[in-house]
């Protein structure tokens, strides 16, 4: 991205209930994200993301599955509304679509993804149950570049708490939303400020390579970054 851009244009897309959709949101209109949301993206005409952008005032489109014959129809539709809204950084939010390699490999190093556990751990779907039966001591959520294979983009930052005895699957998946809300702005931030860059198949923060996620640590209520 271009450090010093005042507002640079942000999509969000999200299938579902758009909550990390509102941490963005939330912190876009505190002035904490470092760019504008210009644009909200579903697959799913109905879903409360959606909702949650109108009420922020944000324009919305519905792209329907249904009247797209193929996932590359579904990248085409979807690349021109980017386009035509100039957007410059996709945030995926609960998007629950596999996009077509095409828009991927062109969005390469401006599109971001958060998924619910400690990538490469649990790619896919039933992260915490999952996590919950391997015994995992730690759990969370990674936000990673996007790249055309599922969950397997380069790891920027990660939140992590400890699984504890007596967590459910509903326990884990509430307290690593809890993070991910904390998470997600802060990265695309760092990502709109050029602090955080993908570039010649290397993540950089502050210029420097990173070997491994960023992390994120819960202290009771306080959010500390190893990095910041
Ligand atoms: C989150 O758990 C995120 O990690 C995953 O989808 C979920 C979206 O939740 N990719 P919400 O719609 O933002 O509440």
């Amino acid at each position: 991205m271009s450090p010093g851009h005042a507002a640079a244009a942000v999509a969000v897309l999200a299938s579902g209930e758009g909550s990390n959709l509102q941490a963005l949101l939330d912190a876009a209109a505190r002035g904490e994200l470092g760019g504008e949301i210009r644009l909200v993206i579903s697959d799913r005409a109905q879903a409360p993301a959606l909702a949650r952008a109108r009420e922020a005032g944000i324009a919305v489109r519905f792209i329907d599955p249904a009247t797209h014959a193929t996932r590359a129809a579904y990248g085409a539709t979807l690349q021109r509304s980017l386009e035509e809204a100039g957007i410059e950084l996709v945030v995926l939010a609960g998007f629950m679509r596999i996009l077509d390699p095409r828009l991927v490999e062109d969005y390469a190093g401006r599109m971001l993804n958060i998924h619910p556990s400690l990538l490469p751990r649990h790619r896919g779907l039933h992260t915490h149950r999952r996590a919950l039966e391997a015994g995992d001591r730690l759990h969370g959520a990674t936000v990673h570049f996007v790249i055309p294979a599922l969950d397997a983009g380069p790891g920027v930052a990660q939140f992590r708490i400890a699984v504890q005895p007596w967590d459910s699957e509903a326990s884990l998946a509430a307290r690593v939303r809890l993070g991910e809300h904390a998470l997600y702005p802060r990265v695309v931030r760092w990502v709109l400020e050029g602090r955080i860059a993908w570039e010649a198949g290397e993540v950089r923060f502050d210029g420097r390579r990173l070997r491994t996620p960023l992390v994120l640590s819960c202290d009771g209520l306080a959010f500390r970054s190893a990095a910041a």
